[in-house]
Order: C-alpha cells, then structure tokens, then sequence
C-alpha cells in the first residue's frame, strides 16, 4: 500500500485503483488469487472461456470476500474480445493463469495444448504490449525441472528436460517470457513456479473441480473418501523413496494464492519504468510427502482407512520433487503457512460439500 504526501492531507493510496487482469481466474488457484487479491483491496477481472472452470466459482468468489469480481467470458485466441475487455479496462498488471494443465491428456492432444497455452499466450503478450500493460506474473510448474538430479529443488536449476508437452508449454513460455524481457526492459515479469497445489478455501465454496477422471493424487483421494471411487490407484511402489511410492512438495493453494499477492507486493515495490524486473520463484513447502503419507493423512481426516491398490508405474512419473523455498522467503517474504492435515481437512470439507463440483 503506498501512500501519496499532499502536504495538507495524507492521501492512501489504495489498492482499489490497482486493476489486475486474471486469466484464467475461474479455475482452482486463479479463483483462490482472486479471493487473496480482493481481501487486499486489488480489483479483480477475469478473463476466462470456461472450458475447463465455472463462471459459479467467481459467484463464490464474491461470497467469501463481499465484494465485486468484473469478469468477461472469452478465450485468449480471440484477439478481438481481449482488445475490447483492454479498451473497456484500465489494467495495471497481468496474472497469467489460462490454460490446459493435465499432463497426461497433454500428450494425447499436444496440437491443442500448444495452440492453447502458446498461441494465447502471444496474442494476450500482443494486446499487453499495444496497451503498454508490460507488468507480468506467470503461472509456471515445477514440471520445468523434470528429475532432478539433487534436492531440494532452487531455482537456479537445470530446466527444458521436461517428459510432457504440458511442461514443455511451461519451458518454452519461460523462454519466451525471458526474450521479450531481454529486448525489452520496460516489461516487469516474475515467473511462479508451483509444486503441487492441493486443498481449498476453508469456507468449502471454492476447490479443486477437474473435468472427468482426476489425473491428481489428492482430487482422486478425496472422490474415493466420499464414495465416488471404490479406492485409491498407487502408480507404482518401486521408486526410489523410503516407502516406494512417489514424494512431492504439496502446498495449500491458498498459501499458493498467498504467493502471488506478495509477488505483485514484490513487483510494485520493485517497478522502475526504466529496467523491469524478470525473477523467478519456487512456491512450495519445501517438504516432500509420499502417496502413503497421503493416503494415511487422509484417513485420519475422513476418519476411515482408504483402500488402495498398487498399480503400474505412470509415464513420465518421477521418484522425487520437493522445493527449496528460501528465495521465495527472503525476497517476497513468503513461507507456506498450511500444513498437511489442513491441506487434506479443506480437501475433504470441498469434496464434501460439493460432491459434483461446481455443478448443482
Ligand atoms: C502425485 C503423485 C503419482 C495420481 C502434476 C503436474 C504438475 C502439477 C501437479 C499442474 C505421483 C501419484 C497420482 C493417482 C497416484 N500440475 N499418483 N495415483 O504428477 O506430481 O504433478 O500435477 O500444474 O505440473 O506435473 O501430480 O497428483 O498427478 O501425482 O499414485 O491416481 O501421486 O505417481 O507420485 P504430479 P499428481
């Protein structure tokens, strides 16, 4: 919050005159950002086509926190409606969310996921670009690491050995991120890049909701918690973990969301009209669980033993994936707060509530 000296009176400032953009933001964690942004005063719009969201999450949104999300239905490959939503709106800065994130379905439809997540990716930097909107935080994944060869996870890593065309989405958005930034240092960028995003809102309005069959652990879990599914497929017991099962960095989406205020916080702080900024932050936990864990922590919130059965090894699965989160700490000044037993008592309480979703 900046506060602007008259000399008669102080004048705050207030984030209500800061417009952030959304893309994306009906899904999982663009719907938490929202809720995150709104409590501290952002005013939010949101640019989503619904393909894989429900415009009834943003109607939650306005639940939770009492106040007004602006939101026009549209895709980014739709150069026309984003011209018109940037010329009915004033934009500050740009939070990057849209597009397909399922892993496995990404390699039966590469075409679709590089059309969707790339081309819309360049015409909203075209549109960003003609409006002089050079502020940009993008939701990037952990998929970029591929398997490390050492953990925990900085940011300084090795990327691009990337085992799905979601990831390589991801890959080559950074590197494209990163040469409009070097050709052009009016443009402020940081690059998110999340570990496993699970949980939901505490009020149970808002969560995880894929279309069809999760391909997720915790979405799975929590759909055979409530009956949905008769148990829990373990994608192999044979990796290299003290339990056999795969181990990754679970964080709370709402620390998730959490992150990205204080990477605008960062960003406001940090802007200079002269030389933007181009960073890159790890957001996770900086623990690793493996599916036993899972399955045990859940149990105990829904209070009975979850059956499970140990299948195949899934493609493109890796042993191990966990983050070092000290860069994230010392220059946002943000650490996940939410631990395990939360992360798997406000999945449980979503899945409750809303069996099917979004749907009524
Ligand atoms: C976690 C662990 C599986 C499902 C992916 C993307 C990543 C991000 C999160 C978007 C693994 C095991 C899983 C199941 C299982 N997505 N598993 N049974 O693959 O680490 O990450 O989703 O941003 O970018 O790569 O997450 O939840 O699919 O798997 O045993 O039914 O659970 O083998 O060890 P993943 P996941």
């Amino acid at each position: 919050m900046s506060v602007v000296c008259t000399g008669i009176i102080m004048i705050q400032k207030s984030n209500l005159e800061k417009n952030i953009l959304i893309t994306g933001g009906a899904g999982f964690i663009g719907s938490h950002t929202c809720v995150e942004l709104l409590q501290k005063g952002y005013h939010v719009i949101v640019v989503d086509n619904l393909v894989n969201s429900s415009a009834e999450a943003l109607k939650r949104v306005e639940e939770i926190t009492g106040k007004k999300v602006t939101f026009y239905k549209g895709s980014l490959l739709d150069k026309e409606f984003l011209e018109n939503v940037f010329q009915s709106e004033l934009f500050h800065y740009v939070i990057h969310f849209a597009g397909l994130k399922a892993v496995g379905e990404s390699a039966l439809k590469p075409l679709e996921y590089y059309q969707n997540n790339l081309t819309g990716s360049f015409v909203l930097l075209e549109v960003m670009r003609k409006y002089k909107v050079k502020n940009l935080i993008f939701s990037s994944s952990a998929t970029v690491y591929g398997k490390p060869n050492t953990l925990p996870i900085t940011e300084d890593f090795p990327v691009g050995c990337v085992t799905n065309p979601y990831g390589r989405t991801k890959f080559f958005l950074e590197e494209i991120f990163r040469d409009i930034y070097n050709a052009d240092q009016e443009w402020n960028i940081i690059l998110l890049r999340y570990f496993n995003p699970i949980g939901a809102h505490e009020s149970g309005l808002i969560g995880e909701n894929p279309n069809g069959i999760p391909n997720n652990l915790l979405p799975y879990v929590a759909r055979v918690a409530v009956g949905t599914y008769p148990y829990i497929r373990i994608y192999g017991n044979n990796y290299n973990t003290p339990d056999g099962t795969g181990v990754r960095d679970y964080i709370h989406v709402v620390d998730l969301a959490k992150g990205h205020v204080k990477a605008l916080e960062k960003m406001e702080k940090d802007v200079d009209s002269r030389n933007g900024i181009m960073r890159i932050y790890n957001l996770g936990t900086g623990i690793g669980y493996s599916v036993f864990d899972i399955i045990r922590a859940f149990s105990k919130i829904c209070g009975r033993r979850l059956p499970y059965r140990v299948e195949e090894r899934r493609a493109g699965d890796i042993d191990v994936c966990y983050a070092d989160t000290t860069k994230a700490q010392q220059e946002l000044g943000w650490k996940a707060e939410f631990d395990l037993e939360r992360m798997c008592k406000d999945t449980y309480r979503w899945q409750v509530m809303n069996p099917n979703g979004y749907v009524k």
